[in-house]
């Protein structure tokens, strides 16, 4: 028996001592605030504190708790409550799966320093990882000692106000229940047995004899699988089994489940299982893939090309309000076109087909001329939370429950692979702890689901941090060469870029990178002459997939850079060569749509213009005295298509006003963190005249929510907030229409009691049925053409970053000082969760420019894969630009994904400006950037 106080009570367990502390804690007492990201030291989301002093909870045997004075997140302190206050007004917790580590690591700084400086507080939370926010709200809200929550809106004005999140308290008091929290206490468990091979074939022997041997309840093999054995995220790219068959493409490839008792579970070593391995050869990346007479990964996919995408204009046309006066020619975006034969060959050139061609003899020489080639790795979502949940079998069907940005294309992927219809598969999504892409793909949801239909139990899951990075996708390694042009005044006259993506072992979205880059990659800015091209090449690598921009990262970095060249060839500012090319109201963009609206690049550049000279004056009075340490200024900007690429893409959003007076929002957006669930009920709120108080909410089950699409490319506040905004005013036509009332008169709704007031003067309506309004949005877009032309997008987000580094020039280490952000948002629905999403793209465009490093095998962990910490990144100050978007519910757009784009190529500039060195490649580590200085 161990002893302790826990959260001021004595308590005691029969744990064995070697048990972590946080798996007593969970297991033992139900304490599920305590979370687990990695079971390694790493992640800090178990932080609790023992006898006062933060500690990693999995890293503590419960044996050395005896006698201590434990404290979680759950324990009733007035500290305590002062920090969940702080952390719900300042934004501070988003996805909320490391609030309570942070608010543990908080109060044990307050408690010892009530009047803590910002390097005190950075240092107290300095290991406890936030992949949301970017830290600097978690640092505001701890330095805040008398924290107030904004008032609660009146009727009409919930749009704009900075509230704090509807569903924010359970994040603070750790109650929130993600994956891994909760389950049936009868379910069993099941453990994905992987491939240690990249390529291989392999032959199981006898699994009965097996499964007996080692107190299983199943071993599930690819026979199991009762529908089809096969997933994927698009039409016609369906390709990864939900458990091989004889053969994996990728180290981490699911191949058996293990199904039974935890304890039984766990203790198989995979060593243990009649599996042979004929191991086969591999091909890591790109060039190994393309390679001549490299063998085939599929034989859908000749040459190991997934897919190809391309956009091509050739008169120059920019600021023509008619896309139609435009001539086209050549390759275009094509998501079916799968044989190579279909697209131009590659050429030997860095530019492919680099010499005269496509539009040269249109051309005057031109007066700048950049090209070059850019390298960027694997990045890895490191949401804090790894993919959890359970499943439980219905009669026809089965119901999950689980983490998942996707639960309507969950469910039809889990009853594809069950051979159900897809009423028969209901998703119920936990709370999510970050997601940024990673799990828009089924994960765990078919392995659960076959299993719970097969032993006829609920069956639950928790990967493990090692597991969830080895086997789920990864942002794509790109290859990129481009080339930009320039006339002698600085205006952008031509761009070509030519791409490939590592879209690894299974296609997943490598279709929709290749799709979205076309468009966006020579970037907001107005040039005549473009042309893109783009491939998915298939390798042995982990499957890339959908990651916070779909590839318009990495082509911003090639973009970018090469502005900065022609900016140098020319003598001109960077800002000023930019402002000069900026894309705006009336130019058409190079797939020929015109920006009717909404296109708010020039204005946030003009926002960022005295930033931009406070920066270049700062850096040129540091460095004119610091030779080592040299301060360096840098720019870039972006845009972004909110929604899907010339796709279909729906969102439907209901509301139900009861005969009692009750209000409801069925809302089927899942909130992964982004702040969808507060956005779009304010929107509702103001579309349909009522206090947003008198709202109650459904939030994200198939079964009670209409389908309101997938939680990506930055959709849900304009798409689903749009179809809110519909909902909400059809209830309202309808109430109006019952009162005999006019457009403009008032609701209320006050103890059920609803009542309209016009220059009639209030009268109170009396419902005689349940009144139901349901909104629908789908976003006005055409098909690209074989060109590449069309309406790929209803709007764009357009953003401006600066970045001011300090780089340590004798050891190659970069520290970026300060990042100011200007970016047209359309409409801030709500200005704390809208700067809350800009900076957390910011904080991983850092990740990407300067430490993430995905490698398969390799970085399979959070202490050889870095993402920043509350250290890293620097004070943030954001410009919100508010352009309307007629489309968009009170003229929003999207702001999750756009925030992202530009912070690595800034970062990049900005050490180029430090030390006159140019970097193609990210991440810029330490080594790289010394031996670059150095050694070159
Ligand atoms: S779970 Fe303990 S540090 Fe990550
Ligand atoms: S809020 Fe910190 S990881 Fe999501």
């Amino acid at each position: 028996m161990i002893r302790f106080i826990l959260n001021g009570a004595p308590a005691s367990t029969e744990a064995h001592p070697f048990t972590p502390l946080a798996t007593t804690l969970r297991d033992g007492f139900g304490l599920t605030g305590t979370k687990v990201g990695c079971e390694a030291g790493d992640c800090g989301a178990c932080t609790v504190l023992i006898d006062g002093a933060q500690a990693c909870a999995c890293l503590v045997p419960t044996g050395q708790a005896e006698g201590a004075r434990i404290t979680t997140i759950e324990a009733e302190e007035p500290l305590l409550d002062q920090l969940r206050l702080s952390f719900l007004a300042h934004g501070a917790a988003q996805c909320g799966i490391c609030t309570p580590g942070m608010i543990m690591a908080a109060a044990e700084l307050l408690r010892r320093d009530p009047t803590p400086c910002v390097p005190a507080v950075e240092d107290a939370i300095g290991g406890v990882l936030c992949r949301c926010t970017g830290y600097r709200a978690i640092v505001a809200a701890v330095l805040d000692a008398a924290p107030r929550l904004a008032p609660a809106p009146a009727a009409g004005a919930a749009v704009g106000a900075a509230i704090a999140r509807l569903d924010g308290w359970p994040k603070v008091r750790g109650t929130e229940s993600f994956g891994a929290d909760a389950a049936p206490a009868e379910a069993l468990w099941l453990r994905v047995v992987r491939s240690p091979h990249a390529s291989a074939r392999f032959t199981l022997g006898d699994l009965d004899a097996a499964r007996r041997a080692l107190g299983l309840h199943a071993i599930l093999t690819h026979r199991d699988v009762p529908g089809e054995n096969r997933f994927g995220v698009l039409p016609g790219f369906r390709d990864q089994p939900v458990l091989a068959e004889g053969l994996v493409r990728f180290r981490g490839e699911a191949v058996l489940a293990l199904v039974g008792d935890r304890t039984a579970v766990e203790a198989v070593h995979d060593a243990a299982l009649p599996i042979a391995w004929e191991v086969l050869p591999a091909l890591h990346g790109i060039e190994a893939a393309l390679a001549e007479g490299a063998p085939l990964l599929h034989a859908h996919a000749p040459g190991n090309i997934l897919v190809r995408g391309g956009l091509t204009t050739l008169s120059p046309a920019p600021s023509s309000p008619s896309p139609a006066a435009r001539g086209r020619v050549g390759v275009g975006v094509r998501e079916d076109q799968r044989t190579p034969a279909a697209h131009a060959p590659p050429s030997p050139s860095p530019v492919h087909g680099g010499g005269p061609g496509w539009g040269d003899k249109d051309q005057r020489p031109p007066a700048a001329h950049a090209t070059a080639t850019f390298t960027t790795p694997f990045v890895e979502h490191a949401y804090i939370e790894p993919e959890a949940g359970f499943a439980i079998p219905t009669e026809h069907g089965v119901t999950i429950t689980a983490c998942t940005q996707a639960p309507w294309m969950d469910r039809e992927e889990t009853a594809r692979t069950l051979g159900v219809p897809d009423h028969q598969v209901r998703i119920i999504p936990s709370a999510c702890g970050g997601g940024f892409g990673g799990k828009l793909d089924v994960s765990i949801q078919p392995l659960l689901a076959i299993a719970a239909r097969k032993l006829n139990r609920a069956i639950r899951i928790v990967y493990s941090r090692t597991e969830s990075m080895a086997s789920t996708t990864k942002r794509h390694p790109a290859i990129l060469h481009a080339r930009m042009d320039a006339d002698a005044e600085g205006r952008f006259t031509r761009y070509e870029l030519d791409a490939d993506f590592n879209t690894g072992a299974y296609a997943s979205w490598g279709p929709t990178v290749a799709n979205r880059v076309p468009v966006h990659a020579s970037g907001p800015y107005r040039v005549p002459h473009v042309r893109n091209r783009t491939r998915a090449v298939h390798t042995n690598d982990t499957p890339a997939g959908a990651f916070r921009g779909f590839g318009v990262p990495q082509a911003a970095i090639a973009t970018e850079s090469l502005v900065d060249d022609l900016a140098a060839q020319l003598g001109l500012d960077r800002w000023e060569i930019r402002r000069r090319n900026a894309i705006g109201h009336g130019d058409a963009t190079p797939s020929g749509q015109v920006l009717h609206a909404s296109a708010g690049l020039p204005q946030c550049l003009d926002a960022l213009k005295p930033d931009w000279d406070a920066m270049l004056a700062e850096a040129a009075a540091h460095n004119a005295t610091n030779p080592r340490h040299r301060l360096g200024a840098g720019i870039a900007c972006m845009w972004y298509g909110c929604g899907n690429t010339s796709l279909s893409n729906p969102s439907r959003m209901r509301l139900e006003l009861t005969r009692e007076g009750r209000l409801t929002l069925f809302n089927g957006a899942v909130d992964i963190g982004q702040g969808s669930t507060t956005v779009i009920a304010q929107i509702a709120a103001d579309a349909l005249g009522l206090p947003l108080a008198a709202l109650g909410l459904v939030i994200g089950d198939t079964a009670r929510t209409p389908d309101a699409g997938k939680t990506s490319a930055s959709r849900q506040t304009f798409v689903s907030g749009r179809a809110a905004y519909e909902a909400g005013r059809a209830l309202r036509h309808r109430i109006l229409q019952l009162a005999n009332a006019g457009e403009d008169a008032r609701l209320a709704l006050d103890d059920g009691a609803l009542t309209v007031t016009d220059r009639a003067g209030p009268r109170r309506v009396t419902l005689h049925e349940d009144l139901v309004a349901e909104g629908a949005y789908d976003p006005p877009t055409t098909p690209l053409d074989a060109d590449g032309q069309g309406i790929p997008y209803a709007t764009y987000g357009f953003a401006a970053q600066l970045a001011l580094v300090r780089v340590d020039t004798a050891l190659g280490l970069t520290k970026v000082l300060r990042i100011v952000a200007a970016q047209d948002v359309g409409r801030a629905i709500n200005p704390m969760l809208t700067i809350g999403q800009i900076h957390g793209g910011i904080a991983q465009g850092l990740g990407l420019a300067l430490m993430e490093d995905f490698r398969p095998g390799l970085t399979e962990n959070l202490h050889d894969y870095l993402i920043p910490t509350a250290g890293d990144v620097p004070d943030i100050r954001v410009h919100l630009i508010e352009d309307p978007e007629p489309e968009g519910p009170f003229g929003a757009k999207g702001v999750g994904e756009p925030a992202l784009v530009p912070t690595a190529p800034a970062i990049l500039g900005a050490i180029r400006h430090a030390t006159g060195v140019t970097l193609r490649q990210v991440p810029v580590l330490p080594h790289r950037l010394w031996e670059a200085l150095h050694v070159r």
